[in-house]
């Protein structure tokens, strides 16, 4: 089918039982469940960053064995939801994985690509790390394990576990795993597309798909990402897509407040992350990824949440961005190629 012009496959089985129907409205409005600070939520906080869907559950394990485009594979449900184990479903398209990423360490360190993919492309559920400085991902682990770095809004389970896993992980481990994830391409598999209509969209407990019922409805102030096919990217296949429709003419005014840093709004981005935005040393590449993510990040750091030592030169560049600016600023970050 075609939505705005852009082929759009709705995931049919896996996730065709979601519940709760998200509209722009409800979400804009939702408190922020669970953070610390939730009696007072910040004006500038993105609820709809933060899809939350905890009563979600997938249909049981049939016992059929599953495939993707492109890829002889073929894996059970279970072996997909198993935490310590990565459905490799392009074994040629990346080096051999070390084994805290594949397979992880019982009981508390899960293999890094179960959620962030076995070429760390990761999801907006959480982050990619695909080509990220392997010095930064050792500190952020760091930050993680030393509770410098939290998480400001609703605490979502993947967030949780991410900060269990740190503390468990020895700094040997840290180290495999981010030699591996920093010598990866990282892939521009996100499509930004300004719009005044999206389609209606639902939870599947961390992420937004479409709709079954379809429909559409305004955008309103939020950022509407998903997998073009959403079962495709359920099974953690690496080539998966996304379309994060954003509002009209935001792309523009985050280019302008990026570049200029909109008359002392905030500082032009490129000093520190490169002219490109995809990073230099050991501060991180932004371009041309999850804008959920990106503004979940920005978020955090203006709450203080991200508060890491490493961290401290984000302090001035996010402390006026209003909730909109952060929207345009994801909008223009994650059109840019990787
Ligand atoms: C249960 C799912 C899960 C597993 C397994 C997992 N992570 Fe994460 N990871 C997350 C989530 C969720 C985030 C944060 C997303 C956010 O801030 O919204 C994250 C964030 C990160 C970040 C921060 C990225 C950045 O750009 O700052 C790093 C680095 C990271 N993880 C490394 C690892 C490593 C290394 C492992 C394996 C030892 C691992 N993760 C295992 C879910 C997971
Ligand atoms: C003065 C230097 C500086 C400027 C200017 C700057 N950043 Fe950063 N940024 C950093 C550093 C350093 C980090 C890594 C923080 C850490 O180690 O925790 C970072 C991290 C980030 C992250 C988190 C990335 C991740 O992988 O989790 C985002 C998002 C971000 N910056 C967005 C921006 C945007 C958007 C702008 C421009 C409006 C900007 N930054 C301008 C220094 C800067």
């Amino acid at each position: 089918m075609l939505i705005m012009g852009v082929p759009m496959r709705f995931a049919l089985g896996i996730l065709a039982m979601v519940g709760a129907t998200v509209s722009g409205a409800a979400m804009a409005q939702a408190p922020a469940a669970g953070s610390s600070s939730a009696s007072v939520p910040s004006p500038s906080f993105p609820a709809w960053a933060y899809p939350w869907a905890p009563d979600f559950k997938g249909p049981p394990d049939d016992g059929v064995p599953r495939h993707v485009p492109d890829s002889a594979a073929a894996f059970t449900l279970t072996q997909e939801r198993n935490l310590f184990f990565v459905p490799d479903w392009h074994p040629d398209d990346h080096p051999a994985m070390p084994d805290v990423v594949a397979h992880g360490r019982q009981p508390d360190v899960r293999a890094c690509g179960s959620c962030h993919r076995a070429e760390g492309t990761g999801g907006p559920e959480n982050a990619s790390l695909a080509g990220l400085p392997a010095s930064y991902i050792v500190q952020q682990i760091a930050d993680y394990k030393s509770g410098a770095r939290k998480f400001a809004g609703p605490q979502r389970s993947p967030s949780l576990l991410m900060t269990a896993i740190a503390k468990a992980t020895t700094e040997e481990e840290a180290k495999a795993a981010a030699a591996y994830f920093a010598a990866l391409k990282p892939k521009a598999n996100i499509r930004v597309v300004e719009a005044d209509t999206v389609p209606k969209t639902q939870i599947a407990r961390v992420f937004y798909m479409l709709s079954k019922d379809g429909g559409t409805e305004p955008i309103g102030e939020r950022i509407v990402e998903v997998p073009v096919d959403a079962e495709q990217f359920e099974h953690r296949d690496t080539r998966s897509q996304f379309i994060a429709y954003v509002p009209q003419e935001s792309i523009a005014k985050g280019e302008a407040l990026a570049k200029t840093g909109g008359n002392g709004i905030t500082t032009p981005c490129a000093t520190c992350h490169g002219p490109d935005l995809r990073g230099v040393d050991s501060v991180p590449g932004i371009a041309g990824r999850s804008p959920s993510y990106l503004v979940r990040q920005i978020y955090d750091f203006q709450q203080h949440a991200r508060a890491g030592s490493a961290g401290a030169p984000m302090a001035p560049v996010v402390e006026k961005l209003t909730h909109g600016d952060m929207i345009s600023l994801a909008a223009y970050v994650s059109s840019l190629k990787p």
